[in-house]
């Protein structure tokens, strides 16, 4: 597997994985990319509650933990990221003796959508996902959000059964994903150099 040819991708773009030291820069984008997604939601009240996962102190923990994130920048600055982890979900995810992971956040600032960033972002997740020994990568998708559950999809995850997420005491109605970590496949988006290449 080359990681590397499939992150050619958009010119300027580049991709490193994270350290602690980046802690406040993905305190930064985190929130941001979440709020101008799924800001206008929630009330004042549950959007504080729920960006206190993303202060540097959460982040520089992940970091020094067991998360791997994969950072995409533009001009020194942070444009995507995406972050992995153990699973959280209830689901039983062992398969032939392998654990399941979790892609906890996929996110793109909304002028590299559609550009191939996420999906080198989400190759890597599953390359990575795979590395640590996991037989699928999952995720939870809200429901109203089509861009993203196309996405997934076309890169060939599941969608398995409803789930319930939280921001603050707001339930919102989330599908559970399941991408099949198969080793004689690509992982995840397979057609990501076509599509850095068109656009
Ligand atoms: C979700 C996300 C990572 C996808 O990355 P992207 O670069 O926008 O994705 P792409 O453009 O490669 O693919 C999006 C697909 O959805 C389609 N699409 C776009 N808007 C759509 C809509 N309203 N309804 C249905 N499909 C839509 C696009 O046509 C494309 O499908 P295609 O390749 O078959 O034409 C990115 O949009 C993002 O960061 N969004 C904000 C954060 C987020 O929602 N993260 C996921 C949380 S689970």
């Amino acid at each position: 597997m080359t990681a590397g040819v499939r992150e050619l991708g958009m010119a300027g773009v580049t991709y490193r994985d994270a350290a602690v030291a980046d802690a406040a820069a993905l305190s930064v984008i985190g929130a941001r990319t979440f709020v101008a997604t799924f800001g206008h939601l929630y009330s004042a009240a549950n959007l504080a509650t729920f960006l206190q996962n993303h202060t540097p102190e959460r982040w520089a923990e992940a970091l020094a933990g067991d998360a791997s994130v994969r950072l995409a920048e533009a001009g020194g600055a942070a444009v995507g990221y995406a972050r992995i982890g153990p699973l959280t979900f209830d689901v039983d995810a062992e398969r032939g003796g392998r654990p399941g992971l979790q892609l906890y956040q996929l996110y793109v600032d909304p002028e590299y959508h559609g550009t191939g960033v996420a999906a080198a972002l989400l190759y890597w997740a599953a390359a990575r996902a795979r590395a640590r020994g996991a037989a699928d990568l999952w995720l939870s998708v809200f429901v109203h959000n089509p861009r993203a559950r196309r996405f997934y999809a076309r890169a060939g995850f599941e969608e398995v059964k409803p789930y319930t997420f939280w921001v603050g005491d707001h339930p919102d109605d989330d599908i559970l994903c399941r991408l099949a970590l198969d080793a004689d496949r690509p992982a995840g988006n397979g057609d990501a150099p076509r599509r850095a290449a068109e656009r």
